[in-house]
C-alpha cells in the first residue's frame, strides 16, 4: 500500500512523477503529492485529495531548471485521506520532503519527543515524525548552521543511518533535501523499493511498473540499505556495514503489459489475459518423458521433499483461497497432510510443528506484510520456507530459501485474477511434482500432464461465457445479498467468487461449502438472495444438486456453474453458465472465470470503480 516514486535526470520530472503515479495508483488512492527542487534551491510540493488525476489538474509542470523529484500516491493509515495528511512531508523549516510507504510503530512517542523539543506537527500521520526526525539530525550535525555553508551530502547518508535504529515498523522512503539538489536519496526496511538505471538518469519506485519502458535495469534495495542516488551515480550503503556493491538486473516487465490497450479495466483486461498467463506458468515446467512436473528453483532435492511430513500454506485474501485449493490437490494427489493458515494469524499463533514441516507462502504482490512476517517466523523455527510469487525479486521471494514464480504478467487490478488461477495452476504442478516423487504412477503422471496442457483452451473457452454472464448480472445486480456454493475442489471457488463480489461491488456475498448452508446461512434465502452454486460434474455432483434443491425449495433464486452437456440443472437453476468439462483436479480455474465476470458486470452495473474499489489497496504492506 502507498506508492511512492523518485526522478533525479534530465526528463520533465513532473511528467515521470504523475505517470509513474498512475501506474502505482492500485497501491493507494486516497491522496497523492510530489515534491520537486526549482532553481536548485526551491522546494516545491503539490498535494491533492483522491485520485492522480486530481494531481494532474494541480501540478503546474517543472520548470527546465528541475532535474529532481518524488511523488506519493497514499492508502491512508495514520489519519484521514485528507490534504495535510497527504505526502510528500516537510522537515523543521522545509529543508526536506520525504514520501513513506510502511507503518512506524513508535511515532507518538517521537512525537512527543519531537514536540518537545520545540517541532510542530500539521498533520496526524506517522511520516512527519520521520521528516522531523531527520531535520532534527541534520541540525545537530551542522550545528543548525543554514547560512549557505556547504556541506557534502555523504552528511545527508549520515543523518539517515543514524536515525534508523529510533524508527520501529516498516518503510520505504524517497528523501529530497533542499541543500543537495542533485540528489535523491531512498531507503528502506520491510517496504519494498526499486532503483531504476537509465543513461544519464535515476528512477526510484515502489515496484518495477512505474519504469517500464523508461528503463529495463533495476536494482533491487534490500532492507538496511541506503542509496544516494544522482543523474550518473548510484552509491549504496548498508546501515551497519557501510558501502555495499548492487545488482542491476535485468527487468521482466514491459510497457505493454501495465497499459490498458482496448480494454476498459485492467480487471477485465486481467480475466481475459487468463489462457496466457497460465501457458505463461507452465511454461518449460512440464516433462512429458518423465511424466512428472519440474522446477528449477525449489531449493530442495527430491531427497529432501520425499521426507516432508506436513505442508503449511500460508497467505491472505484470494491467495488464500488458492491455498485452500492447494490443500485438496496436495493432500488428494501426493498424500500429504496440508494445513492452510491465514498469514496473520500463523505468525502470532504456536501451534506445535512437527520438523519435517515445510512452509509455503503465496502471494501475488510478495509484498504482503502478514505474509512475510510468518514466512519469517516459520523460518526463524528453523522450517524450509517457499514462496509462490508473480513479482520477481519482491521481499517474499527474497526471504524466501526457494520457490515457483507465477510469470503471470503484471496484475494491476486491485481484484486478484489472473495471479488467482496461475497460482492455482503453480500449485497443481507442486501436488503432481510431489506425488510423482511418491506414489503417482508414470501412467497416471502422464494422463494428468495431458490434462494439465488442455487447460488454457478450457479457459478461453470459458471466458466465451462474458456475454451471458453480463446479461445473468443485469439479473440480479440490484440484489444486495449473495450466496455462493460448492465443495470440495470448488468449495474454495466458491469462497473466492463472493470474495471478488465483495470487494469490487460493496455487495455482501458469503462463500460456503455447499452442505454446510443448512446449518445456518440457509435462514438468509429468499427471493432476493441468489445462491450461484459451483458445480461442475463429478464425484461430489449429486450431493450438491440436493443442496440446489434445498435452496429451490425455499424460493431462493440459483444460478449455476456446470459442466457443458449436463441437461438436469437446467431444469432445477434459474440459469445456468456452462464450462468446459475438465479432469476435476483443474476443475476450480475453470469455475473461478464467470464468478470473475459476474462480479465485474456486477460492479459496472452498480456504478462501482472496478479496478480500485474504495478502501482497498493491491498490495497490503502493513498488518
Ligand atoms: C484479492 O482480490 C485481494 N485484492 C486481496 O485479497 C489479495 O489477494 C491479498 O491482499 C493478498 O495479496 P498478495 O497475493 O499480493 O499477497
Amino acid at each position: 500500500m502507498c506508492g511512492i516514486v523518485g526522478y533525479v535526470g534530465p526528463r520533465n520530472v513532473q511528467d515521470f512523477l504523475l505517470e509513474g503515479l498512475r501506474r502505482l495508483e492500485y497501491r493507494g488512492y486516497d491522496s497523492a503529492g510530489t515534491a520537486i527542487i526549482e532553481n536548485h534551491h526551491d522546494l516545491l510540493v503539490t498535494k491533492s485529495v483522491g485520485r492522480i488525476a486530481n494531481l494532474a489538474q494541480r501540478v503546474t509542470g517543472s520548470s527546465d531548471d528541475c532535474q529532481i523529484g518524488i511523488g506519493h500516491t497514499r492508502w491512508a493509515t495514520h489519519g484521514a485521506a485528507t490534504l495535510v495528511n497527504a505526502h510528500p512531508h516537510v522537515g523543521g523549516e522545509n529543508c526536506l520532503a520525504i514520501v513513506h510507504n510502511g507503518v512506524i510503530e513508535n511515532f507518538a512517542e517521537l512525537r512527543s519527543q519531537l514536540v518537545s523539543q520545540g517541532y510542530s506537527f500539521v498533520s496526524e500521520t506517522d511520516t512527519e515524525v520521520i521528516a522531523h526526525l531527520l531535520s532534527e539530525q541534520i541540525r545537530q550535525k551542522t550545528g543548525g548552521d543554514r547560512s549557505g555553508t556547504t556541506y557534502p551530502r555523504e552528511l545527508g547518508m549520515e543523518a539517515i543511518r543514524e536515525i534508523m535504529p529510533r524508527l520501529r515498523g516498516t518503510y520505504g522512503l524517497a528523501i529530497l533535501f533542499k541543500d543537495w539538489p542533485e540528489t535523491l536519496f531512498a531507503v528502506r526496511l520491510g517496504s519494498p523499493l526499486i532503483i531504476g538505471v537509465g543513461d544519464g538518469e535515476h528512477f526510484v519506485a515502489s515496484d518495477a511498473s512505474p519504469l517500464a519502458g523508461f528503463t529495463d535495469q533495476i536494482v533491487y534495495l534490500a532492507d538496511h540499505q541506503i542509496a544516494m542516488i544522482s543523474e550518473d551515480r548510484l552509491q549504496v550503503s548498508h546501515r551497519d556495514q557501510g558501502p555495499v556493491a548492487h545488482d542491476v538486473q535485468k527487468m521482466e516487465i514491459r510497457s505493454n503489459q501495465v497499459e490498458l490497450g482496448d480494454y476498459e479495466h485492467y480487471m477485465l483486461k486481467e480475466i481475459f489475459e487468463q489462457p496466457e498467463s497460465i501457458r505463461n506458468t507452465l511454461r518449460g515446467r512440464l516433462n512429458h518423458d518423465d511424466a512428472t512436473p519440474v522446477f528449477g528453483g525449489l531449493n530442495l532435492s527430491p531427497q529432501e521433499l520425499r521426507k516432508v511430513k506436513r505442508i503449511v500454506l500460508t497467505a491472505c485474501g484470494t491467495s488464500w483461497h488458492s491455498a485452500l485449493v492447494g490443500e485438496y490437490l496436495i493432500e488428494e494427489i501426493a498424500n500429504i497432510p496440508v494445513e492452510v493458515e491465514y498469514a496473520s494469524e500463523l505468525r502470532y499463533r504456536n501451534s506445535p510443528t512437527e520438523a519435517e514441516t515445510i512452509l509455503i507462502a503465496i502471494t501475488q504482490s510478495g509484498e504482503t506484510a502478514d505474509t512475510l512476517a510468518a514466512l519469517k517466523e516459520m523460518k526463524r523455527k528453523g522450517h524450509p520456507t517457499l514462496a509462490i510469487c508473480n513479482v520477481v525479486g519482491s521481499s517474499i521471494a527474497q526471504e524466501a530459501d526457494g520457490g515457483v514464480y507465477l510469470h503471470a504478467g503484471p496484475e494491476i487490478g486491485v481484484a486478484s485474477t489472473k495471479a488467482y488461477t496461475s497460482q492455482c495452476i503453480a500449485l497443481t504442478l507442486l501436488a503432481l511434482y510431489l506425488g510423482r516423487l511418491r506414489h503417482v504412477s508414470y501412467e497416471t503422471g502422464r494422463q494428468m500432464i495431458d490434462q494439465i496442457n488442455q487447460l488454457p483452451e478450457a479457459v478461453e473457452k470459458a471466458l466465451q461465457t462474458n456475454r451471458q454472464v453480463a446479461e445473468i448480472a443485469r439479473k440480479y445486480h440490484a440484489c444486495d445479498n449473495f450466496l455462493y456454493l460448492g465443495r470440495h475442489y470448488n468449495f474454495p471457488t466458491a469462497l473466492e467468487g463472493a470474495l471478488k463480489l465483495k470487494e469490487i461491488s460493496y455487495v455482501h456475498a458469503e462463500g460456503y461449502p455447499s452442505a454446510e448452508m443448512k446449518h445456518g446461512p440457509i435462514a438468509l434465502v429468499d427471493l432476493n438472495t441468489p445462491s450461484v452454486f459451483v458445480m461442475p460434474t463429478g464425484f461430489i455432483y449429486e450431493k450438491v444438486m440436493s443442496n440446489l434443491e434445498e435452496i429451490k425449495a425455499r424460493g431462493g433464486p440459483v444460478i449455476a456453474i456446470a459442466a457443458q452437456g449436463d441437461q438436469r440443472v437446467a431444469d432445477v437453476a434459474d440459469d445456468v453458465i456452462y464450462v468446459p468439462p475438465t479432469a476435476e483436479f483443474l476443475q476450480p480455474i475453470v469455475t473461478v472465470i464467470p464468478l470473475q465476470l459476474l462480479s465485474y458486470h456486477i460492479a459496472l452495473m452498480r456504478g462501482c470503480d472496478v479496478d480500485k474499489p474504495r478502501n482497498l489497496a493491491k498490495s497490503v504492506t502493513v498488518e
